[in-house]
């Protein structure tokens, strides 16, 4: 049952037992994700008042600067599910490579893996705009007691337990799906807790927003481009409005709320786009679906690609149904 004004404790002790396989360890699971996201809100928040503004002076594995609060959300995350002994792997954006969790008493006897984009949007950090963190959440595929491998990560977005964002913004918001609708929490700050202040979730089945980084469009498929000039015609409803921030998670939030659809393409200068599969697709394309939206890569569903490598990118398109399946129309005229 959904009760307005519950706190995230509290609903996640009452919605364990709807939980498909329920022994208590996806709520702890949660739970550590609820306090790492509130001591990264804590550093997002004062991050104009201290000196931890700009590239940290490493690249990521992608060649990307590493912003300081790539580095610390990174790290608060990565502690706090080890410590706490509730996953058995990690796979993160900033990590080349999967990280295995020993148990220190019974070994390796958790079942869950955990996918994260630990800082979205960390360009937007500079300019005081807002950011978020990513999660996906699996049970392994290979035997408990053993260290985890490679296949425990690869795993179809189809196979996700849960998978949950958090919003840095005016408020910051944990929203959260595991497959039973998609819940939106805010914190009060004053009291550190987060309220459920957006029960089941839906997006508008139409909208009026597209979010692209238009910048790009001269490199875009055809059927994209055509499909952004439907969507510019004055015509019905039309045009829509363009609405772009630049942190996947803004975007798709502000989306979900009001009715859009998000798309970053391939283009002709990158081949799969730029989005993560792993720990950016597959979780906003869960919440998506339990949302009543599309998330697709073209003509398949993202939740069904199966994935190759951690750091894999893909085409995406994401949001309200009628406009993500009139942009599949277009993509269809060429394909
Ligand atoms: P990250 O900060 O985790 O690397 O992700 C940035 C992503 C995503 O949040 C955003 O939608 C997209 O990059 C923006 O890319 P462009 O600047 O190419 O539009
Ligand atoms: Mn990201
Ligand atoms: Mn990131």
């Amino acid at each position: 049952m959904t009760k307005k004004n519950q706190t995230l404790g509290e609903f996640i002790i009452e919605n364990q037992s709807s939980f498909q396989y329920s022994s208590g360890e996806l709520s702890k699971l949660i739970n550590a994700i609820r306090l790492a996201a509130k001591v990264v809100n804590h550093e997002v928040n004062k991050a104009g008042l201290v000196d931890i503004l700009g590239a940290a002076g490493d690249t990521n594995v992608q060649g990307e600067d590493q912003q300081k609060l790539d580095v610390f959300a990174n790290e608060k995350f990565i502690k706090t599910l080890t410590k706490r002994e509730i996953v058995c792997g990690i796979a993160s954006e900033e990590e080349d490579s999967f990280i295995s969790i020993n148990s220190s008493d019974e070994k390796h006897q958790n079942k869950y893996v955990v996918l994260i984009d630990p800082l979205d949007g960390s360009s937007n950090v500079d300019v005081n705009v807002s950011v978020g963190t990513i999660f996906s959440i699996y049970r392994r595929v290979t035997p408990v007691g053993t260290p985890v491998t490679i296949d425990d990560f690869l795993q179809p977005g189809n196979k996700q337990v849960a998978a949950g964002y958090v919003v840095y913004g005016t408020s910051t918001m944990l929203v959260y799906t595991t497959g039973d609708g998609v819940n939106g929490f805010t914190l009060n700050p004053a009291l550190g807790t987060f309220y459920l202040s957006h029960p089941k979730m839906q997006f508008p089945v139409d909208g009026k927003i597209y979010s692209v980084n238009e910048g790009n469009y001269v490199h875009f498929l055809q059927g994209v481009k055509d499909y952004i000039k439907y969507c510019q015609k004055e015509e019905g409803d039309r045009p829509y409005t363009s609405r772009y921030i630049g942190s996947l998670v803004s975007d798709f939030h502000r989306n979900m709320i009001k009715g859009g659809i998000y798309m970053y393409p391939k283009s002709s200068v990158t081949q799969n786009g730029k989005l993560r599969l792993l720990y950016e697709c597959n979780p906003m394309a869960f919440i998506a679906e339990q949302a009543n939206g599309l998330a697709v890569g073209g003509k398949n569903r993202i939740m069904d690609i199966e994935p190759k490598e951690l750091h894999q990118r893909v085409p995406f398109f994401c949001g309200s149904r009628n406009m993500v399946e009139k942009l599949q129309e277009f993509l269809n005229k060429y394909h």
